[in-house]
């Protein structure tokens, strides 16, 4: 997810992380050096423990319980999305020239449908390997200004096609920490962008100890279900750090810029040779 989208939270107690237990939820380990990955369970809490380097956990990478759905598309993302789009604007030039844009991992589609409303020109394809996202997407998407330029896809990635080879602008928020293997969303951003084509992407960072992710879930998410709260948690804990992110994009023969984005999140942008 983004991030729980409300204000922080005064002096609500801290979450325990027993509350939110891996075992049997996380996917298998995928290869290290990149992010340093493991499906073990989750320890326990950090209570007056000295706090210890998180490790990366994965989390299933569909969200296709119609619940969990449900309850993603009802949170209050505004804020995380209203930075995405500022910071969009602030990063690419010129964005009304870019009509052939894609949203990988498009979830309920806040983001394409915002950004459709300020831009008149600009189509979008949004896909979403999840069947519940893009029914949540669909409904929320009716009688929007802009919605007749969207087109919602349900298609799992890497790999999946799309009704255009290449675009002008790939987008992607909160998707990247989803796979199994980063290389494997590298590969998808090189095959869509055209040469030329811009890339902009954010995610969520993995916080140095199991303790800020703690701080993190209780900042953010105060007024959100166990549900979501659940899933931020372990979301911060399957999502890399900026150096990681560095290292896949060298792998993937990318000249992109990272650079940390806030208190829990990163970005990634540039533009394909
Ligand atoms: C955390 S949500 C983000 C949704 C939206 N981009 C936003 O920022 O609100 C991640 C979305 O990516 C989708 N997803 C995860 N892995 C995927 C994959 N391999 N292919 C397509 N969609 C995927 C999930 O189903 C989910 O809807």
């Amino acid at each position: 997810m983004p991030s729980a989208g409300k204000s922080p939270r005064g002096s609500v107690p801290p979450i325990c992380l027993d509350e939110f237990p891996f075992s049997g939820t996380g996917e298998a380990p995928s290869p290290g050096v990149l992010g340093s990955t493991t499906d073990r369970a989750c320890p326990g809490p950090a209570r007056g423990h000295t706090p210890r380097a998180v490790e990366r956990i994965t989390e299933p990478q569909l969200m296709d319980d119609l619940a969990q759905a449900a309850a993603y598309a009802g949170a209050d993302f505004d804020e995380p999305h209203r930075q995405f789009v500022e910071e969009l604007s602030s990063r690419i030039n010129d964005l009304t020239v870019l009509t052939r844009v894609v949203d990988l991992g498009c979830g309920p589609g806040h983001i394409p449908l915002n950004l459709l409303a300020r831009h008149p020109a600009m189509r979008i394809d949004a896909i979403d390997g999840a069947e519940a996202m893009i029914q949540q997407a669909t409904a929320l998407a009716k009688g929007r200004p802009g919605a007749d330029r969207l087109r919602l896809i349900h298609g799992v990635l890497p790999g999946a096609s799309l009704p255009e080879p290449q675009y002008d602008l790939v987008l992607s928020s909160s998707l990247l920490h989803h796979f199994r293997d980063p290389s494997d969303f590298w590969a998808d951003v090189k095959r869509l962008a055209a040469p030329g084509g811009h890339v902009f992407m954010v995610d969520l960072r993995r916080p140095p100890s199991r303790g800020d992710v703690s701080a993190l879930v209780d900042r953010y998410s105060e007024e959100e279900t166990e549900l979501l709260r659940r899933d931020f948690y372990r979301s911060l804990c399957a999502s890399f750090t900026p150096q990681e992110v560095r290292a896949q994009l060298v792998a993937a023969g990318l000249s992109l810029s990272v650079q940390s984005l806030g208190d829990r999140h990163l970005v990634v942008w540039g533009r394909l040779r």
